[in-house]
């Protein structure tokens, strides 16, 4: 991956990008793309966008107290293997960690591809997640957010 790559919180100009990508991206959940544009203004919500010279993904992480959630990440479909998504997680982590957030929580389809990637960032099953909107059955990943050790 270019080292250029910057990951920043979304501002009103990634609006649209979000939405966009939101939609492709989730199209087999059903309605969910709209979900996404009503997260980007949820005062909860913090959307980080990964940018060389042009957004090229985004990743949505919700804090509430102690629990965090990631309602979506996504990558735009040719920037994809290249070691963004785990960027834009492991922001996405440390601003939850700085927000005072310790554990950290997300639905995944049943048989999604996208699981292979939350196993490899360290998240592991823990129950179910009820159904989306398209009737596809959720599993729920979790994984703590450690406080980091000051030597
Ligand atoms: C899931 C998604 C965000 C991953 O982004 P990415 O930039 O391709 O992932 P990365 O290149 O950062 O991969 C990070 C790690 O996950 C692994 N990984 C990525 N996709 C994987 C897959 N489908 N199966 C197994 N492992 C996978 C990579 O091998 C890599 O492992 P490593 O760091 O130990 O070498 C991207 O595929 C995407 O946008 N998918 C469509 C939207 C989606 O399904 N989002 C998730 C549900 S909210």
């Amino acid at each position: 991956m270019p080292p250029a790559i910057a990951i920043e919180v979304a501002g009103h100009r990634a609006r649209t990008f979000v939405r966009q990508l939101g939609a492709t991206a989730f199209a087999d959940r059903g309605p969910y793309g709209a979900t996404i544009a009503s997260l980007f203004d949820a005062p909860d919500v913090w959307t980080l966008v990964a940018r060389h010279q042009r957004p090229l993904g985004f990743c949505m992480v919700r804090v509430r107290g102690l629990d965090a959630s990631l309602p979506a990440v996504a990558v735009a479909a040719g920037q994809r293997g290249l070691g963004l998504g785990r960027r834009l997680v492991e922001a996405a982590i440390a601003l939850a960690r700085h927000k005072g957030a310790r554990e950290l929580t997300l639905a995944v389809a049943e048989g999604a591809p996208a699981a292979g990637f939350f196993a490899a960032l360290g998240f592991r099953p823990h129950g179910d997640a009820g159904r989306y909107p398209n009737g596809h059955h959720a599993h729920l990943l979790h994984r703590s957010i450690p406080v980091l050790e000051t030597p």
